[in-house]
């Protein structure tokens, strides 16, 4: 495997693998602080970004390594009309690896189709998101040490969340996973998302609306916000953006075992009272997406300890 583009292009061992180092990372990181020396990152950040693309530049830098790269498609020669495949090409004269985001779905693909170095896609539009759902393995993992026999309750725009879409990909490969979909009638998951993975592997799912009802059964609950910018209208947004916001009330027949998990920017969705509840794991989720890149970058690059 050359390239991070799909969260399917990791086989279930090799994500385990990527858990374990991840873990060993966590526990001695001296082991690891050199080992990317004299190697570069790009991170070319065609859409904003805070966690994703500083989790990159920061494990990076955590390796031994450095980083070069922009933020914005303003920023950089797109700007004048060039295309994604010649920045790639050009990226590629001086450095060892790339991480894409871009709002167009399959960008990171053509990238990765156009040079020898590993190309991480680090969000593709509305389609997928690869590492956010490693980090969220990672927590899933170190929350509830398993991956099996968990329900999952996946809540907020499930049509444009790209995280939810590659979440449900790779939780569906393992046993006993449920996954409740909770979304308004507008943003559920794709047709595409529901006949090719969870009808084609019999994956047990059930759509609702109501939070409250869902919440008594769930292990997991993955809270995403409305992604404005997929939107075609505002007034759309408008309407949709505070269906659901998870307070203290809604939380009194979860499960005391219950994981809160967001990819985060969290806008309304989440009340800033749940932070100190000890099942809200979403600050936990971006540190552990640091350690999951930084085992994935060692992985691409080849590179043990
Ligand atoms: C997510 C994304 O970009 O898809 N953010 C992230 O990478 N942690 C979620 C979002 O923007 O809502």
């Amino acid at each position: 495997m050359k390239d991070l583009i799909d969260i399917r292009d990791l086989t279930e061992a090799e994500i385990d693998e990527l858990v374990c180092t991840a873990e060993d990372i966590i526990a001695n990181p001296d082991k690891y602080a050199e080992v990317c020396k004299r190697k570069k990152i790009a991170t070319l950040f065609y859409e904003p970004s805070t966690r994703t693309r500083l989790s990159f530049e920061a494990a990076m830098l955590e390796l031994g390594g450095s980083v070069i790269g922009f933020s914005a498609a303003a920023d950089s020669s797109a700007a004048k009309g060039e295309s994604v495949a010649d920045t790639a090409k050009t990226v590629e004269c001086f450095a060892d690896i790339i991480a894409m985001r871009h709002p167009k779905e399959g960008a990171p693909y053509v990238a990765s189709k156009n040079v020898d170095i590993p190309v991480i896609n680090a969000g593709d539009g509305g389609h997928n998101h690869p590492t956010q759902t490693l980090t969220d393995l990672l927590t899933i993992h170190r929350e509830k040490g398993t991956f099996e026999n968990l329900v999952v309750g996946c809540c907020g725009d499930l049509k444009f969340g790209r995280t939810v879409h590659s979440l449900i990909s790779a939780m569906s490969r393992y046993a006993g996973v449920k996954f409740v979909l909770i979304s308004p009638e507008e943003l559920k998951v794709p047709e595409n998302v529901k006949t090719e993975i969870l009808d084609k592997n019999n994956i047990p799912y059930v759509e609702t609306t109501s939070l409250e009802d869902a919440m008594p059964e769930l292990d997991i609950l993955y809270m995403t916000r409305v992604q404005r910018e997929r939107f075609f209208n505002e007034a759309d947004y408008v309407r949709l953006k505070d269906t659901y916001i998870l307070t203290p009330e809604k939380l009194e027949n979860a499960k005391k075992t219950l994981s809160i998990l967001h990819p985060l920017p969290r806008v309304n969705e989440i009340s800033v009272e749940i932070d100190k509840d000890p099942r809200a794991v979403y600050f936990k989720q971006v540190k552990n997406g640091k350690y999951i890149r930084m085992a994935l970058i060692m992985k691409l690059l080849g590179i043990k300890a």
